[in-house]
Order: C-alpha cells, then sequence, then structure tokens
C-alpha cells in the first residue's frame, strides 16, 4: 500500500521522481529485494575473493580502512539473518576469518597502521553476531566466533589504561599510530558493548564487571552527559579535563545497544532501563534535520554542512543497527524505533537511484532523490536501515548454551529458536589522522603529536 512512490509524492510533495528500488516495508517480500538490491550494490565494491591475496582478501581497500570492511561484515551477517539470503555467506564466512590473525584475536599485522581498539572492535562485533545468530562455526583452526570474541577482549582489558586519566582505552594500539594520546569514546563504548554481549552471552561474571567498570568511566569523564549524548573523546596529555563535544550517531547506537544488553542481562534492572531509555532518547539528535524531513535519520555534526568522510558515511548504519537490535533485547523501545526507521528506511531507499546502474544509494536521506556521492558507507547505511524492517521474523541473540559448537558441519541453518539472539556491531574510526577532521578542526594539531607511551600489555 505505501509503496515508495506514493509516499514520495506525501513526503516531499511533489515531482513525480521514479525510484530504481520499490519499498512497501509492510511487505516482507518487498523488504527483502529492496535489502537484496542495496546489499549488491555494497558488496560491488568488494573484490577481495576475486584478487585474493593476503594484502585483499577481507578488505574493501583504500579508500576504506580496515575497520569499515569488519563493520560491512557485520552488515552482511545481520543480512543473512534478516533476509535468509545465504548467497553471500562464504564470502562473508572466508572474509571474516582472513582476519583473526596469528594470535585468533583480529590483532593482524599486515593492517596494523590502522588498527586501533575500536577498528578491531568493529571485527569482534561481527564475529560477536555470529555467535549470538549461532552462524555456522569455523571450520578452520581450532576456535568459535565467540572464543574469537574473547581473545580481541582479552587483548582490550590488558590495555586498559590506568596510567592516564583513571583508566580507560587509548584510541591508538600502537604508539607509532596518530591519536595514541587520545581517548576516544568508541573505543570504550565498543569495549563496554562487547563487555555486555560477552556478559550475556557467556554469563561470565568478569565481562559484567567490566562493562560497569567502562561504562562508569565513560560518565566520570563526562563523555556520557547526565543526558545521554556521547562525545567523541578527550585528550590524556590534558589530563582528560575537556572533551571533544561531537557527537556522532554510531556512538550513541553501541551505547544504546549495550545498554539494552544490560538490561536485558540483568532481567530488566531500573538502573540499565534508565540508560537504555536515556540513549534511545538522545537518538533524536540524529533525526528530523529539517521540517521537511521527519523522522529521517542523519549526520548532524557533518552532513548537513557536506563535510562528511569516507568514515562517517558508514556511521547510520551502526545506529539503525543497534536501535533494530536494542528492540529485539528491550522491547519497550521498539514501536518509538518502528516508528523512525520506517520512515527513515523509505526516505533512504527513495535516495537509492544513482550510479550506472541506478540503484547507488546516497547519504542525506532528506534531499530528493539520489544526493550525489557514493561507497560502502553510503549502501551501507541503507541497507541496515531497511533489512532492520524484517526484525518481527528475527531470532533474539542467543546465550552460549543455546547455539552448536564446533564440529558441527557447515549447514546453514536458520537461528536456533529460542531466548535471545542477535546483535550488530559497529562504528568506527582508526589510526589515520584524516579520519578525524572533525576532531581536528576543533582541536587543533594538538591530539596529533606522537607522545609514545607503552603499550599496556
Ligand atoms: C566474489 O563475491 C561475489 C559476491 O560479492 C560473488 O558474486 C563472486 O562470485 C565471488 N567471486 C569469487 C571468485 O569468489
Ligand atoms: C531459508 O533458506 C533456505 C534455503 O537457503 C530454506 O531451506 C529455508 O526454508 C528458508 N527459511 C525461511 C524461514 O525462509
Ligand atoms: C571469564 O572470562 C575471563 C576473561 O575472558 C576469563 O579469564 C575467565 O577464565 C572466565 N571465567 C570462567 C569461569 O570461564
Ligand atoms: C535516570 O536517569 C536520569 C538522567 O541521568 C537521572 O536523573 C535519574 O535519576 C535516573 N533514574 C534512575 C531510576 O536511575
Ligand atoms: C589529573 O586528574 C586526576 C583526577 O581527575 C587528578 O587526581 C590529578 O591530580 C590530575 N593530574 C594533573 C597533572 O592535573
Ligand atoms: C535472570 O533471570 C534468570 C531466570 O529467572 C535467572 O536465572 C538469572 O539469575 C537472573 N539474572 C540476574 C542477573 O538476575
Ligand atoms: C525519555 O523520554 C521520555 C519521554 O519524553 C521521558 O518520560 C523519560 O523520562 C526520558 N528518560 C530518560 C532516562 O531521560
Ligand atoms: C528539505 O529541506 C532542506 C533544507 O531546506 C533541503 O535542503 C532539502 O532539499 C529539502 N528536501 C526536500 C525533499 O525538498
Ligand atoms: C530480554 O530479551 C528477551 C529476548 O531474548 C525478551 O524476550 C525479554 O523480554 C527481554 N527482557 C526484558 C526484561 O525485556
Amino acid at each position: 500500500m505505501r509503496s515508495l512512490r506514493i509516499l514520495h509524492v506525501t513526503l516531499f510533495g511533489a515531482v513525480p521522481c521514479v525510484s530504481a528500488i520499490d519499498l512497501d516495508p509492510s511487505k516482507p517480500d518487498s523488504i527483502k529485494s529492496a535489502a537484496s538490491a542495496i546489499a549488491h550494490g555494497m558488496m560491488n565494491y568488494y573484490h577481495g575473493n576475486v584478487t585474493n591475496t593476503p594484502e585483499t582478501i577481507g578488505v574493501l581497500g583504500p579508500p576504506y580502512y580496515w575497520w569499515e570492511s569488519g563493520a560491512m561484515w557485520g552488515a552482511m551477517m545481520d543480512y543473512y539473518y534478516y533476509t535468509n539470503d545465504s548467497s553471500y555467506n562464504e564470502v562473508l564466512t572466508t572474509a571474516l576469518l582472513s582476519q583473526v590473525g596469528p594470535e585468533q584475536d583480529f590483532m593482524v599485522p599486515l593492517h596494523e597502521k590502522d588498527e586501533g581498539n575500536d577498528d578491531q572492535a568493529f571485527w569482534g562485533f561481527a564475529a560477536m553476531s555470529a555467535a549470538e545468530k549461532d552462524f555456522p562455526q569455523p571450520t578452520t583452526g581450532d576456535y568459535t566466533w565467540a572464543e574469537l570474541v574473547e581473545r580481541l577482549w582479552n587483548t582490550q582489558v590488558q590495555r586498559w589504561d590506568t596510567d592516564h586519566c583513571g583508566g580507560g582505552l587509548r584510541w591508538q594500539i600502537f604508539s607509532f599510530n596518530n591519536g595514541y594520546n587520545y581517548k576516544n569514546t568508541v573505543s570504550n563504548g565498543a569495549f563496554f558493548q562487547l563487555s555486555a554481549r560477552l556478559a550475556r552471552f557467556t554469563g561470565n561474571q568478569t565481562y559484567m564487571d567490566w562493562a560497569e567498570t567502562s561504562y562508569e568511566w565513560c560518565v566520570d569523564l563526562n563523555l556520557i552527559t547526565p543526558d545521554f549524548h556521547v562525545y567523541d573523546g578527550t585528550d590524556l596529555t590534558k589530563n582528560c579535563t575537556d572533551q571533544n563535544k561531537l557527537i556522532w550517531s554510531y556512538n550513541a547506537g553501541i551505547f544504546l545497544y549495550g545498554s539494552a544488553m544490560m538490561y536485558n542481562y540483568t532481567n530488566g534492572s531500573a538502573i540499565w532501563q534508565n540508560r537504555t531509555e536515556g540513549f534511545f532518547n538522545a537518538t533524536a539528535n540524529f533525526f528530523n534535520p529539517f521540517k521537511n524531513a521527519t523522522d529521517i535519520m542523519y549526520e548532524p555534526a557533518c552532513e548537513t554542512v557536506n563535510t562528511c568522510n569516507t568514515d562517517q558515511f558508514s556511521f547510520k548504519a551502526y545506529l539503525s543497527r543497534f536501535m533494530w537490535a536494542t528492540t529485539l533485547i528491550a522491547p519497550f523501545t521498539t514501536e518509538a524505533t518502528t516508528q523512525l526507521l520506517t520512515a527513515s528506511a523509505q526516505a533512504a531507499v527513495q535516495s537509492c537511484t544513482g550510479g550506472s546502474d541506478g540503484e547507488t544509494c546516497g547519504v542525506r536521506w532528506y534531499v530528493e532523490g539520489w544526493d550525489g556521492t557514493w561507497g560502502a558507507g553510503q549502501q551501507m547505511s541503507a541497507l541496515e536501515t531497511v533489512q532492520g524492517l524484517l526484525i518481527a521474523g528475527t531470532v533474539p541473540p542467543l546465550h552460549s548454551w543455546q547455539v552448536h559448537l564446533k564440529t558441527n558441519p557447515v549447514t546453514t541453518t536458520a537461528p536456533v529458536p529460542s531466548e535471545t539472539s542477535s546483535v550488530k556491531p559497529t562504528k568506527k574510526s582508526t589510526g589515520e589522522v584524516s579520519r578525524k577532521i572533525p576532531s581536528l578542526l576543533l582541536w587543533g594539531m594538538s591530539l596529533l603529536s606522537t607522545q609514545t607511551y607503552r603499550v599496556f600489555r
């Protein structure tokens, strides 16, 4: 009934415009075919399975940093569980396993120039989703999806830096990467979320304790404000006394979902309910850019002023991913989320009329039609927003005792019925200075000074 074309007219007033992808949010088949077209457009940016060299396998390559490929595989993991389209599963599995590194913890020597804590975590998000969804366990190597995440987590907990600012992870792992003296919120938020997910998945108290510790550290440093706005980070050379106050959609999504995990794991504790609700409320920062764009998601720090970089084109993917995922484990958010993300999905799809295929998605969903930009991030943002419309047909994230253990032959199973299940990963930023342009504008070059500190191990 409410096909995109009709919506287009009611939403934007006039100018008939044929969009190449049709979306009726009330029809699962329509959502699946829209998601399929957008996913196909995204996967067109990946050639690593064709070139198949150590440098190119599993990654998009320039201009994309290493993290964004991990984020993309997380989106494709979701894609399979939302649509039941398994056509990319082999490529996905090969890609994820290509990056586990020599210690099976997603520390990859080949990509260390753009591997910070947040980058590593985005690969961890994808592996964590594989664990929670009972994706067929790796048939190579002696590990499960969950064990990969636990090993990753153990590298990060050793980097918890009590020598500066009372704790927290630095952005960078290696002192030779720019940003080593920056404690960015996304690294800490990702560690918080992975801790919460591991706590719920395994029942191990250690993860629960670290989820609380990392959350409280962010609050103590005012990286999370009393009204749940999430700032970008803080400089340890200034004793973390002031914050870079940029707000990014992915940070909001990461804390929302981590809090929802804690809420669910604690069987609905008042404190985590309050926090989940608070982060949900604060997602208002990322909707309604203009009067003509009701409930449409945007990236306020860069989108309306045309300064988003390659990383930032993808951030809306992670807010969408984690808002949708939150509805499964904190159902009190379902109605409001569905309203926001249905409008955003329709707006996203109407932007997908560009390029030679006529289906390339733009980044500004509040302008009419395609905005002339393209890339894996644009596709991913549209994809996560759209495919989540299928969430009612999916299984919540599982617990460790509900998934198939290793040694299972590879079968493409639909998720095991039961209690809990999937989630999403997200976000990122990495070593290279260029990714943090807005930070640079605000902070000047001070943040980039390359003082060296030891890596905490
Ligand atoms: C590479 O992956 C794409 C999906 O993105 C698939 O269509 C293609 O067949 C794959 N090619 C090879 C050589 O594996
Ligand atoms: C999912 O796809 C498989 C084939 O790939 C099919 O056997 C199964 O019935 C599908 N499940 C659903 C719920 O559509
Ligand atoms: C809980 O997790 C921590 C961190 O991975 C690990 O060191 C510890 O052995 C685990 N405890 C149990 C009981 O499995
Ligand atoms: C909920 O969060 C608000 C804002 O931080 C705070 O003022 C209030 O005390 C919290 N309520 C509970 C029950 O934790
Ligand atoms: C840094 O902050 C901590 C606590 O916030 C304080 O105890 C310490 O004195 C500060 N150090 C400097 C050099 O300002
Ligand atoms: C949540 O409820 C389950 C089932 O009643 C119980 O086994 C578990 O211990 C509870 N968890 C917490 C953290 O209270
Ligand atoms: C979230 O917003 C609702 C509606 O405005 C409000 O009632 C509630 O107190 C808010 N919750 C928090 C934690 O800020
Ligand atoms: C909505 O308003 C904004 C700001 O005026 C404008 O840039 C945009 O093109 C408008 N969108 C549509 C669909 O007219
Ligand atoms: C926790 O998540 C499950 C789905 O796994 C859901 O059924 C349950 O209602 C959630 N718990 C709370 C307190 O919302």
